[in-house]
């Protein structure tokens, strides 16, 4: 069950934002989520008491971005295991609910793992959950870490090809601290450029569908007070041509052994559209994206979501959850099909680099991805 309570958003806040936190109440404990279905309309908490409200935040987008889900499948094998519901339905209905960010299954299997693994040991049942948590709380930890990582190597990376700064950097969908346990992915490389003083103007693509861009990203962009401009995801041809994009700079939700990037249905357009312009495509993602197990892009599960996204115009307030109409603003006839792949796959041959916390890969090869996660394996 999930209940939901408002929170402050008065100017001058915080440039972090946290997008989940684990909570101890006399009640029992839960985890409290930033519902990015409302923002920036309103920052609204949702409270999930148990796996099944969990499930419903990931498929409504509540909660959202490879990361963060990956963070949030974790903390919910550990909600399920210390509220005493059985673990390993909880585990499977949290790893299915999205099925392309293989971080999600990956955060999952890693608290599934500590949990049996204590489970088996001890056969005590809040001991067990203790050991769910401490790995949840771990990958969060590591997350944060890694996010500060990939900003350090993305902008050394950036310095090298765009040497004298004044970069003009163009993102889609959102990569910040929503998506994050830090400042994220590719949104985190534009703030340490920000904040070093060489980011000119970040462009923000909108990214339709559901407007993760103009939502989100340009939520995260405001509150850190860096120069930013928002677009239509049509629009981006147009400034390619006029030369005003210096990089492209997105995140994966995830990476096959061959280098392939499923990220945000737009990415491609835009790596063909680089590749045009002789512009640097940079996929800024942590090796808990890079999925040995899919050998390439075409094994890649994207996921189709309703079509009334893209029928109607969804408003932040409005829910977004529902196989059926959303109840959003009409833009078809009714009974429209609409194609809402959630998802596109950019081959390795369009991608400059692929920035991790472990290394940077460029060119984009399967043996150099490897060898980048190996050192990950080894710590
Ligand atoms: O459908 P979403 O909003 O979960 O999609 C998120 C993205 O595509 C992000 O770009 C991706 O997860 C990378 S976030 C670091």
């Amino acid at each position: 069950m999930a209940d939901q309570h408002a929170h402050s958003g008065e100017d001058g806040r915080p440039t972090e934002i946290p997008a989940i936190r684990w909570e101890e109440p006399p009640e029992g404990p839960v985890l409290v989520l930033l519902d990015q279905t409302r923002l920036p309309a309103e920052e609204v908490e949702l409270v999930c008491t148990d796996a099944p409200a969990l499930v419903e935040a990931i498929r409504s987008l509540a909660v959202r971005g490879a990361p963060l889900l990956g963070i949030a499948g974790a903390y919910g094998v550990a909600l399920a295991a210390a509220r005493g519901f059985d673990v390993d339905d909880a585990a499977n209905a949290l790893a299915g609910a999205r099925p392309t960010a293989v971080n999600l299954a990956v955060g999952v299997r890693r608290a599934h793992s500590a949990w049996r693994a204590e489970f088996a040991k001890r056969g005590d049942g809040a001991e067990a959950a203790g050991a769910a948590l401490a790995a949840a709380r771990q990958l969060h930890k590591e997350d944060a870490e890694a996010s500060a990582r990939m900003a350090e190597r993305g902008l050394a990376l950036l310095d090298e090809l765009l040497p004298g700064g004044g970069h003009r950097i163009l993102t889609h969908c959102n990569t910040g601290s929503l998506v994050s346990g830090g400042e994220g992915t590719a949104f985190a490389v534009a703030l340490a450029a920000h904040r070093a003083g060489s980011l000119r103007r970040l462009w923000v693509d909108e990214t339709r569908p559901l407007l993760q861009g103009a939502r989100l990203t340009a939520y995260e962009a405001a509150r850190s007070g860096m120069a930013y401009t928002l677009l239509t995801d049509n629009a981006a041809g147009s400034l390619f041509a006029a030369g005003e994009v210096d990089a492209v700079l997105i995140g994966a939700d995830r990476i096959a052994a061959d280098g392939s990037v499923a990220n945000k249905v737009g990415s491609y357009p835009l790596a063909v559209l680089a590749r045009y312009h002789h512009v640097p495509f940079i996929v800024v993602a942590p090796v808990t994206t890079v999925d040995p197990d899919t050998p390439d892009g075409a094994s890649i599960e994207v996921e189709q979501r309703p079509g009334h996204e893209v029928t109607e115009i969804v408003a932040p307030q409005v829910p977004l959850a529902g196989a059926e109409a959303g109840g959003g603003i009409p833009l078809a006839p009714l009974g429209t099909q609409a194609y809402n792949p959630a998802f596109d796959v950019t081959p390795p041959e369009l991608v400059t680099a692929i920035v991790t916390e472990e290394g940077t890969v460029s060119p984009v090869t399967a043996e150099a991805l490897a060898e980048v996660c190996a050192r990950a394996r080894q710590v």
